[in-house]
């Protein structure tokens, strides 16, 4: 940067952002990030030369939460050589742990909830000698008006349609840190979209924790996804997590008819068992997450699904256990995040105590997870030879020539690079080999071009409004 412009970046405090858990935290920290700035704050990269540090954290299980605690220990550390480092910890954590923090983290300057994060220059300037601490929540709070720092340069971005959760299962501390569930006006929505997309992002990921329960007034999500899909230069609209209770004719209408709108949906079920289920409080059994599945593969051709799934929740025994191992073989799954339950305070389920050791806990994680590694490996066995449009993102992970990027399904495929070809562009990829977690190929032909991206069927007349 040149001249006076470097001068102010050099006054400006820098601030160093670490982001734990699911892509809400990622796009939270984003949002906190936006915020900052506009308030004069810069961005750097290593802890070492900020002046402020924050990690937006996450509560779900209680491991998350000590790796974060340990994490914080060794942050603290760096005050020994700048004594006017600010620690903050934001998120998830700090709202679940609001009572304890102070004592467990007494080195901690600001401890700021999911609905506070506009308010956060100010709590800043006002942690000087006394900790502040914010959590209140807010069920009004969108962000509406803030513009979110995105990643540079990214193909892919995510955008927050609806905060929230009001659905309670029983396991879960979502709807007590994140509070109630609201959705962002469709046209903010639309709004940051269009701006993505002039950036040249290609791929629009929605996010909400029930984000097909996306409602504000007359626009529910259906609509909402015909909207984004409406949108100029956006070629791939993906959303992440439908709750399968939300999946209407509408929703499923829509995935099957918008061609921008990827076949791929990741639809937690938690729990092959009935009894488990009940417990748990989802709000289905069994027989209608199959038959919703059947109902998504008819109408979406070339879906991919993934889930996620808690073994050993209160109550589970040997039979409710292999329920959900049949389940996982029945639909086969591309992919799945099994999760060993961890009981936690203030859930419905907190008072009804752990019944599953740990050790049996470990013993069906690791006899869940080789059973989906089995699935996951067959069922991407099943694509070799065939051709994927890939959008690249950047070069492969270890790199040595190679490109990466995702197929519609959201698989990874990797293929050697070539002149001409670089993220953001489309390239058709013959799979030839493939592993549990990935695709391996050559381009199949010459790149797309930019207009061959299906094509939008877009209404006659105005873009629907609210
Ligand atoms: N223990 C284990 N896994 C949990 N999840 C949510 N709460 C818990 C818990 N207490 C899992 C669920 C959810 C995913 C995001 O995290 O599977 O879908
Ligand atoms: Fe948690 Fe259930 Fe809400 Fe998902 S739907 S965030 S699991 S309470």
């Amino acid at each position: 940067m040149k001249g006076s412009q470097s001068a102010d970046i050099s006054l400006a405090p820098a601030v160093y952002v670490e982001t734990y858990g699911c892509q809400m935290n990622v796009a939270d920290s984003q949002l906190v990030m936006g915020i900052l700035r506009r308030a004069g704050y810069q961005r750097v990269e290593q802890p070492d030369q900020a002046d402020v540090i924050l990690l937006n954290t996450c509560a779900i299980r209680e491991h998350a939460e000590e790796r974060v605690l340990g994490r914080l220990s060794d942050l603290a550390r760096l005050r020994n050589r700048r004594p006017e480092l600010k620690l903050g910890l934001l998120g998830c954590m700090a709202q679940h742990d609001r009572q304890t923090l102070l004592q467990k983290a007494p080195y901690l300057d600001l401890v700021a909830g999911p609905d506070t994060y506009a308010r956060l220059p100010q709590m800043l300037r006002q942690a000087n000698f006394d900790p502040i601490v914010d959590v209140r929540l807010n069920r009004d709070e969108t962000y509406a008006g803030v513009v979110p720092e995105h990643e540079p340069n990214a193909v892919r971005a995510y955008v927050t349609v609806m905060r929230g959760c009001d659905e309670f299962c029983a396991f879960c501390v979502v709807p007590y840190v994140r509070g109630r569930e609201r959705s962002a006006a469709p046209d903010a929505v639309i709004d940051e979209v269009q701006a993505l997309a002039r950036r040249g992002v290609k791929e629009i990921v929605l996010l909400g924790q029930t984000v097909n329960a996306y409602r504000h007034g007359e626009t529910g999500f259906a609509e909402l996804l015909r909207m984004v899909c409406a949108v100029d230069g956006i070629e791939r609209v993906r959303f992440t997590s439908p709750h399968p209770r939300f999946m209407s004719s509408a929703v499923i209408d829509a995935i099957a008819s918008e061609p921008k709108v990827q076949p791929y949906l990741h639809l937690p079920v938690q729990s092959g068992s009935d009894r488990v289920l009940q417990t748990m409080a989802r709000g289905y059994r069994v027989g209608e997450y199959r038959a919703l599945v059947e109902r998504l593969r008819a109408a979406i051709p070339e879906l991919a699904l993934s889930t996620d799934i808690i073994v050993g929740f209160h109550g589970e025994n040997d039979d409710d256990f292999e329920a959900t191992l049949e389940l996982l073989r029945e639909v086969s799954f591309d992919s799945a995040f099994i999760f060993k339950y961890s009981l936690r305070e203030n859930t419905k389920a907190y008072r009804l105590g752990d019944t599953v050791s740990e050790t049996e806990k470990g013993e069906r994680l690791a006899t869940a997870i080789a059973l989906q590694e089995r699935i996951s490996l067959l069922c991407n066995q099943r694509l070799v030879g065939r051709d994927f449009p890939v959008l690249i993102e950047g070069e492969a992970r270890r790199g040595n020539g190679m490109l990466s990027g995702k197929t519609p399904q959201f698989k990874t495929a990797v293929f050697p690079a070539s002149d001409g070809l670089g993220p953001g562009d489309t390239v058709l990829v013959r799979v030839e080999s493939v592993t549990s977690h990935s695709l391996r190929g050559a381009p199949a032909k010459a790149p797309l071009q930019a207009g061959s991206a299906p094509e939008v069927r877009r209404p006659t007349g105005e873009m629907p409004t609210v």
